[in-house]
């Protein structure tokens, strides 16, 4: 009769496939912290973009209002002073100031002023316009339009391209006619 086997103190192996080597566990703790990371970012940018959302884009453009300096220095008749930089002629006449945008109503080109014929021609098509702005030969299909104008407290002339008018009836007051006499 054999005797029975007593339990050794050898230590029990454990199975190779039930082993977790050091190098796994810090896998999956980088796994974490990457889930974690790419949450944060994704809330961040959604944070980002609602924030942008509440600044609209915007051009400021300049103001279309500029001062054209003294009434008094201004002659009668068309002055083209300010037809480059600010596109309008300024027509005083003895009872003030008229200002036209110079821009022909057929498609957008600048006509020039021909005192000799009292007319404003346009180059583009031939559209042609008298001293009113009105349409007298080619093809643009409207009078020209007048800027507000208004002489300030210092005597300057204030021009707005903002406010345009073109109809009879309200082309020829205020606020794109300003009365003006000459106290010299
Ligand atoms: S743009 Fe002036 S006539 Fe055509």
């Amino acid at each position: 009769m054999s005797e029975p086997t007593t339990p050794t103190s050898q230590p029990i192996p454990v199975p190779a496939s039930k082993s977790v080597p050091a190098n796994a566990a810090m896998t999956r703790r980088n796994f974490l912290w990457l889930g974690w990371s790419a949450l944060v970012v994704f809330f961040t940018a959604s944070a980002a973009a609602t924030a942008r959302f509440f600044f609209p884009n915007v051009i400021y453009e300049p103001s279309q209002k500029f001062n054209a300096g003294p009434a008094k220095d201004y002659p009668m008749g068309v002055s083209l002073k300010w037809q480059n930089e600010q596109r309008v002629w300024i027509e005083r006449n003895e009872k003030g100031f008229t200002v036209f945008w110079a821009r022909c109503t057929h498609l957008g080109c600048t006509p020039n002023w021909f005192a000799d014929q009292n007319r404003f021609r346009c180059p583009c098509h031939g559209s042609n316009f008298n001293i009113e702005g009105d349409v007298i030969a080619g093809p643009a299909p409207k009078p020209l339009y007048r800027c507000a104008v208004e002489i300030a407290s210092t005597g300057d002339l204030i021009i707005d391209k903002a406010i345009l008018e073109n109809r009879p009836g309200f082309r020829d007051k205020s606020p794109f006619f300003a009365q003006y006499q000459a106290t010299v």
